[in-house]
């Protein structure tokens, strides 16, 4: 697909890593001392026979939710990749089957890295994923995106070339957010999406978001669930939009398709929006506007009552 003709990206070298200038905003990440400026891990972790164990019992847990709930696509590319040969995924036999489809790999990183250099990994069709898996103390909830987060969630739908081609233009579409200063914005467009995102498919949303299909509550909650709202997507609307990174989400958005997300975004010049934003969000991620197409209106009921602190069920 043609690239906007407006878009000033053209002429940018993605294949270096993207200047911060001192006035952007990042979360202060303390890079540890045996990483690179590219943040990558000399090598992937070994795991330990317990470890393989807590990702083979999250690989069966995860598959007994997903049919049924998760989009064809998603379902389509965990059978395509078979992650439940057992244990972690080795990363150079995943890159080399996903390399062979969509020219993408996966790479190991300690921990969250920072946005510029997360844009710079994606821009390249890099996906880096945590060198670590949470352990049976944290099966349930985890802060940090680990090695089953990434893997299991992110990477079976870079099998599929139009979603593969999205996260690549999300990649090089850091290099204006952060021209701009407007790094929140788009990342309340990769939460709504590549996180939490639902979409149409035979008249009913389904999962596709890794926030959602790499977790038991959170997948049955966020189609299930009278609580949340769900809302056809709008990104004008969801880059102003708060969320919340610690609890299940109180709204969820819907694309038609792929191809839909992809006209809404990869093809429309952000130059325009980044202007009229301002530099905080103004809607509440609760908040059910006048202008938007709703699917379910949440009761909020799971929130009402105190969230994940009050061991309130979703519902
Ligand atoms: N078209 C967007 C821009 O002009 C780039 C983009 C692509 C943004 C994909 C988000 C996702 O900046
Ligand atoms: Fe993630």
């Amino acid at each position: 697909m043609p690239m906007n003709s407006t878009n000033s990206l053209d002429s940018q070298d993605f294949s270096v890593l993207p200047d911060i200038g001192r006035d952007i905003f990042t979360a202060p990440l303390k890079r540890p001392a045996h990483v690179g400026e590219d943040w990558l891990e000399p090598a992937q972790a070994i795991y330990s026979a317990d470890e393989n164990a807590i990702w083979d019992d999250l690989f069966s847990r995860q598959m007994a939710i997903l049919p049924g709930r998760a989009c064809s696509a998603l379902l389509r590319g965990l059978d395509t990749l078979d992650l439940g040969r057992g244990g972690v995924p080795e990363f150079g036999r995943l890159s080399a089957e996903l390399g062979a489809l969509t020219g993408w790999s996966v790479v190991p990183v300690p921990m969250l890295i920072p946005d510029h250099v997360f844009f710079w990994h994606l821009a390249n069709r890099r996906f880096p994923a945590g060198n670590f898996i949470r352990t049976r103390e944290t099966f349930d909830y985890i802060e940090q995106p680990d090695v089953f987060h990434d893997v299991f969630g992110h990477v079976p739908l870079l099998t599929d070339p139009m979603f593969a081609d999205y996260i690549q233009a999300y990649g090089r579409a850091g290099w204006k957010a952060m021209r701009h200063n407007r790094l929140k914005a788009l990342g309340a467009l990769y939460w709504y999406t590549v996180e939490f995102g639902l979409i149409m498919e035979d008249g009913e949303p389904r999962i596709y978001g890794a926030g959602i299909s790499s977790g038991p509550r959170e997948a049955v909650f966020a189609l299930e669930g009278q609580s949340p709202n769900r809302i056809m997507l709008n990104v004008d609307r969801v880059m102003r939009t708060d969320y919340v990174i610690d609890d299940l989400q109180p709204s969820y958005f819907v694309i038609e398709s792929f191809a839909d997300l992809y006209h809404q975004t990869v093809e429309r010049d952000f130059d325009r929006i980044y202007r009229h934003l301002g530099p905080g969000f103004t809607y509440a991620n609760a908040a059910v506007l006048d202008i938007d197409h709703l699917l379910h209106r949440g009761t909020q009921e799971y929130f009402l009552r105190g969230g994940r602190g009050s061991n309130a069920d979703p519902v």
